[in-house]
């Protein structure tokens, strides 16, 4: 049946806004609509193409991934070489280069500088013809690279299509495809727990998904471009400077760094440096630098090259956040639930802006495909507030006679056996509460502040307490005295004063706090508010069997034989007894039915503004009918619930594909 004209101008106008809305994205960074308006646009579309399958164009917003994977890469001669960029690695470098540009130019003046941030990620070049993206390539060499046509096209910050009229008949872009950090680290959580290989760094993340033969295994991966030049075009048809030009670029559809500004001189190149530095960890992809290109593209021609690299750009770098150090020990620390895992003690090395002499190997299976042993040179890597981990080995600078490490056989610190029950990824220590180092942790979390919140008994204060056998068990922290606070190291009378009164402060707390500072295994937030929402009161939560446990939202078999398992112990039925009898109370909770429980388990972020409810409204609603509102986006969320203007949550939920409510359906699931 050919298409009728209606679903002809239907599908014109779904993509229209399919791609208006992917502008508002990825370029503007300010989308009007929430995901699942998006995708249900998209899903119409292919719905319509589907049944009309002359209506299939190749640059339709569902045509990103193409059938069949490639067999193998073709070579593209790039028409304009893709250059480097000479570094500068300290003020008086860059100073050097703005002076060897002034002399060139023969000006005294202060030269107008288009400052971009420098993403970490690979190099490509976009071909458009009459506004259609033809060709994607890698860099390669400079002058060959490989055709990843196929892979560009799925990249959604890659427009199929230029939009506007007045771009050139052919338009070479040339950007940074890069992995944001949050997909990243989504990724690799998941490689890890799968056991397969994870990602070194974001960059090799990004390079390696570019050169995947079967598009569907990059269109799976989350990517994302920043376009910073040209390459082969009519110069008549573009303005004159390089800010302009990116101007142009964003007009017709293409993603640029938002960062990107232009400066006066070397101050101006300085303040930009020093501001970008400033941002970095907040950013959510990485940067290892910035660059400066001279703006006036009939300077930028006077200036011209030396060897590969123009003489009117330079890449002004910020301190590396991979190094290379040696292992000095390898030790194995016990956790809260007596997981033993082992940890790096590093010669003390400077990577991502801060000394760092630690880093973690994650679990034994990590330590064991990475082989890492003591004495070897080892690629540390710091990101922002990541925990520093051991990336890889530097194998050829392996010292002579090393021996493999192995998992201890008695826990290090309290002597018990370590075992490592059949199928799981970590060992534990069974010393329970006779572990100095799981009572340490064990107090930590219950004094935590999504615990019993009590400000100012830190890690440093609890070490010192369990050290000196002054507290062992969390009800021994109600009667600690000022005087005994105020002996230990770095305390004073008025902070042991303060620290009395935060004790007796976190004594009024909730059913579901108190559950969950009991620390017991794979209970966590959410599960301890399921938990009390359904019985009401501790009691009955002591004494249920394993079916009542697993009437409870969310709660299997597993974690209800860990809560049986906790209450059977007479040591915790101790415990729980002292804490209630120093004055531990939380008011009573009405027994809700099981049916009032709809979003039991599920995590919820939401952002931007409401229109119909306060955001405390909403989230106290979501609460009472056993959901958890959280202020951050990551792995573990269920539903992100986007208001108006709501910002990088958003885009953080599509990297990690997480489903995004309008407020309207937020408000039916909680009628
Ligand atoms: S301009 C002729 N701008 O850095 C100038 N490059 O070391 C060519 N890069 O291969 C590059 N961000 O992969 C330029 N804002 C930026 C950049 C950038 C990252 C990368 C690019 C290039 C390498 C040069």
């Amino acid at each position: 049946m050919p298409a009728p004209a209606k679903a002809k101008k239907r599908v014109q106008g779904l993509r229209d806004s399919i791609n208006h809305h992917n502008y508002r994205y990825h370029v503007l960074d300010d989308p009007e609509i929430p995901d699942v308006e998006y995708d249900r646009l998209v899903r119409e579309l292919t719905e319509l193409e589907q049944k009309y399958p002359e209506l299939v164009a190749v640059d339709s917003p569902t045509q990103r991934v193409g059938a069949e994977p490639i067999k193998s890469f073709a070579e593209v001669r790039h028409a304009v070489p893709m250059l480097s960029l000479g570094n500068a690695f300290t003020e008086q470098d860059l100073i050097d280069f703005d002076r060897r540009v002034r002399e060139r130019l023969a000006t005294e003046k202060n030269v107008e500088y288009a400052a971009e941030p420098k993403l970490d990620g690979v190099a490509v070049s976009l071909l458009y013809e009459d506004g259609k993206l033809v060709r994607g390539a890698t860099r390669g060499d400079g002058s060959t690279g490989e055709d990843v046509t196929h892979n560009v096209r799925t990249v959604n910050a890659i427009p199929l299509r230029l939009q506007g009229k007045k771009y050139p008949a052919t338009l070479e872009v040339r950007g940074e495809v890069y992995m944001p950090k949050a997909g990243f680290e989504a990724f690799n959580a998941r490689a890890r727990k799968a056991g397969t290989k994870p990602f070194v760094n974001p960059r090799n993340a990004a390079a390696g998904s570019l050169r995947q033969l079967d598009p569907k295994l990059t269109s799976e991966r989350p990517l994302a471009f920043f376009c910073y030049g040209l390459g082969q075009v009519d110069k008549s048809q573009v303005p004159g400077g390089h800010s302009a030009i990116l101007d142009g670029l964003k007009d017709w559809g293409l993603p640029v760094s938002p960062l990107s500004r232009v400066v006066q001189g070397v101050e101006g190149c300085l303040e930009f440096y020093a501001e970008t530095m400033e941002r970095r960890d907040g950013l959510p992809y990485d940067i290892d630098g910035v660059v400066y290109k001279v703006d006036s593209l009939a300077d930028q021609e006077k200036l011209g090259f030396v060897s590969r690299a123009p003489r009117w750009a330079v890449a002004h770098k910020f301190p590396a956040q991979e190094e290379l150090t040696t292992i000095r020990a390898i030790e194995f620390q016990v956790g809260r639930t007596g997981a033993v895992t082992p940890v790096a003690r590093l010669e003390p090395v400077f990577v991502g802006g801060v000394t760092v002499s630690n880093a973690t190997l994650h679990n034994m299976d990590e330590l064991k495909r990475k082989d890492v042993r003591i004495g070897d040179t080892v690629i540390i890597r710091r990101a922002g507030d990541v925990i520093p981990e051991v990336v890889q080995v530097v194998k050829d600078r392996r010292p002579k006679r090393t021996r493999k490490i192995t998992m201890p056989k008695k826990c290090p610190v309290c002597g018990s056996d370590v075992i490592r029950p059949e199928g799981e990824a970590v060992a534990r220590c069974t010393g329970g509460f006779v572990c100095s180092a799981q009572r340490k942790e064990a107090i930590k979390h219950f004094a935590g502040r999504t615990a019993m919140d009590i400000e100012g008994l830190g890690s440093r204060i609890v070490d010192q307490l369990v050290d000196n056998d002054i507290v062992s068990t969390p009800a021994d922290i109600f009667s600690l005295t000022q005087e005994q606070i105020a002996a230990l190291e770095r305390m004073a009378e008025k902070s042991a004063g303060n620290l009395v009164e935060a004790v007796k402060k976190s004594k009024s707390t909730t059913l579901a706090h108190f559950l969950y500072a009991l620390g017991i295994r794979e209970v966590g937030e959410a599960t301890a508010q399921n938990l009390a929402n359904h019985f009401g009161k501790l009691e009955p939560i002591q004494h249920a069997t394993q079916e009542q446990l697993e009437e409870v939202p969310d709660i299997g078999p597993i974690v209800a034989a860990h809560i049986v398992g906790f209450f059977k112990q007479a040591h915790n039925r101790k415990v729980i007894k002292a804490l209630l009898k120093a004055g531990v109370k939380w008011p009573v909770l009405k027994v809700r039915k099981p049916k009032d429980l709809r979003l039991a388990g599920k995590t919820f972020v939401l952002t931007g503004s409401l229109r119909k409810m306060t955001r405390r409204d909403a989230k106290a609603r979501i609460q009472e009918l056993g959901g958890r509102a959280s202020g951050s986006v990551s792995a573990k969320t269920d539903y992100v619930v986007a208001g108006d203007k709501p910002g990088s949550t958003l885009r953080k939920a599509e990297e990690l594909a997480i489903p995004v409510l309008s407020e309207q359906e937020l408000a039916n699931l909680l009628k």
